[in-house]
């Protein structure tokens, strides 16, 4: 078990690579959660054409420090292409020309090639070797260290006592003949079994479909717990951060931009950037406001800030306006009276969400658009372009500063 530190860590790439680097982007969202997808992908397609504006190479990890804490689970979430998949990799020292420094407890890495680290590794794409059975890929490690069979053997028994019901059946598959969530455990099974002192995952539930995601989830779960292993998973899909890290850091282009429990990620976040990539739906962000006589002028409406916003800001400042979708409480028709900041807007698109007994509203405000699920239950009835009030809190709101995105008080 180790406790993980990345001090001060760049990587750069020469920007000949990138067009392979666009491909592989493309393909990530494949299969994963539509919404955030897209939003991953968006961000990639600005990022990269930003980035391909700019001379010089790509800055895919800047500066980045970080400490792993020993025995924890900790989720590296981001949109695709921010350098996640970089970040483990100069962990694992699969990359070991960046500047910086690495260290397992008090031990710098950097002259510590890849198999002496002792880490066991799961990805994307399984990377089975396709001609050899379930248990040749198993004993795979052993057999290159030529250790002898009694440890393969007994190693493979405890792992897939570990691994649960069923695993001994596919012991005797090859690949090719499994489907992808057998093949993922397999995968899975193969870090394991060589009893790793850390274990590194890189969005290994991207290729499964939705049902098997979730099961697997769970597993990956179990066993993380059952280990206490120090493990650093990464992955662009905030659920599975949620459910499986510790605590969770946030990465954009490179950098870390927060680092922390969900929960406080959530009720504090430092950016903009942060608080529009978590919670499902995301928080809404309505840019373009500025501050005048202690409030905060948008469009037609006024949001009264805070003494501790007022304090903060300066008269003519431009200020992005943060809710939560949740805060939105939608009024049809006449509807009750309700105190807060109101808006009148019309529905352009409704979803169900029969998990919550709730719908989501998307609604248009001028220029604006948000989504609104307060006071939505699943039988009221709700058209696209019905005309609305929508009412928010002024005190549940956020307010992110217009240039840096950073959260004001
Ligand atoms: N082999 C490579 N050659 C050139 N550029 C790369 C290479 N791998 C990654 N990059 C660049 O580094 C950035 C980070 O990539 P990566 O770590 O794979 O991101 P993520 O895993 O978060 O999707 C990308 O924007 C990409 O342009
Ligand atoms: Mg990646």
């Amino acid at each position: 078990m180790s406790t993980i530190r990345l001090v001060d860590v760049t990587k750069t790439y020469s920007r000949s690579a990138l067009p392979d680097r666009i491909a592989r982007a493309n393909s990530v969202h494949s299969q994963a959660d539509r919404a955030f997808a897209e939003r991953a992908l968006a961000h990639t397609v600005e990022e990269q054409s930003q980035r391909s504006q700019g001379a010089g190479p790509i800055v895919a990890l800047d500066h980045v420090n970080l400490t792993i804490p020993d025995g924890h689970t900790f989720a590296i979430l981001g949109p695709s292409g921010c350098g996640k998949s970089t970040l483990l990799r100069v962990v694992a020292g699969l990359i070991q020309d960046y500047q910086g420094h690495v260290y397992y407890d008090d031990q710098a890495m950097e002259e510590i090639p890849p198999k002496d680290r002792y880490i066991g590794m799961v990805f994307q794409n399984y990377a089975l070797y396709p001609h050899f059975e379930s248990k040749g890929n198993l004993d795979f490690f052993f057999r290159i260290r030529r250790a002898p069979d009694e440890e393969a053997e007994e190693r493979i028994r405890i792992t897939s006592e570990m691994m649960g019901i069923g695993f001994k059946e596919l012991l005797g598959r090859k690949p090719g003949t499994l489907s992808g969530g057998q093949q993922q455990r397999v995968a899975i099974a193969r870090a394991i079994v060589r009893n790793p002192r850390l274990f590194l995952f890189d969005e290994p539930l991207s290729n499964l479909d939705a049902k098997l995601r979730t099961q697997t989830r769970v597993e990956i779960k179990r066993l993380l717990h059952r280990f206490g292993i120090t493990s650093i998973y990464v992955t662009h899909d905030q659920t599975e951060a949620i459910s499986l890290g510790d605590q969770i850091a946030v990465m954009r282009e490179g950098k870390i931009e927060q680092v922390g429990p969900y929960q406080e990620l959530r009720e504090k976040p430092v950016n903009a950037f942060v608080a529009g990539f978590l919670g499902y739906p995301p928080m809404n962000l309505l840019p373009g406001g500025t501050v005048e006589d202690g409030e905060l002028r948008l469009g037609d409406i006024g949001v009264p800030l805070p003494a501790s916003v007022r304090e903060r800001v300066r008269e003519g400042q431009s200020l992005t306006l943060g809710i939560r979708p949740e805060e939105m409480k939608l009024i049809l028709g006449r509807g009750i009276e309700s105190d807060g900041v109101r808006m009148r807007g019309a529905v352009e698109v409704v979803e169900p969400d029969f998990a919550r007994q709730s719908q989501l509203a998307y609604v248009r405000t001028g220029s604006m658009t948000y989504s609104a699920t307060g006071a939505l239950d699943v039988t009221t009835m709700i058209n696209t372009g019905d005309v609305v009030d929508v009412v928010f809190p002024p005190e549940k709101c956020y307010f992110f500063d217009g240039e840096s995105g950073l959260r004001v008080a």
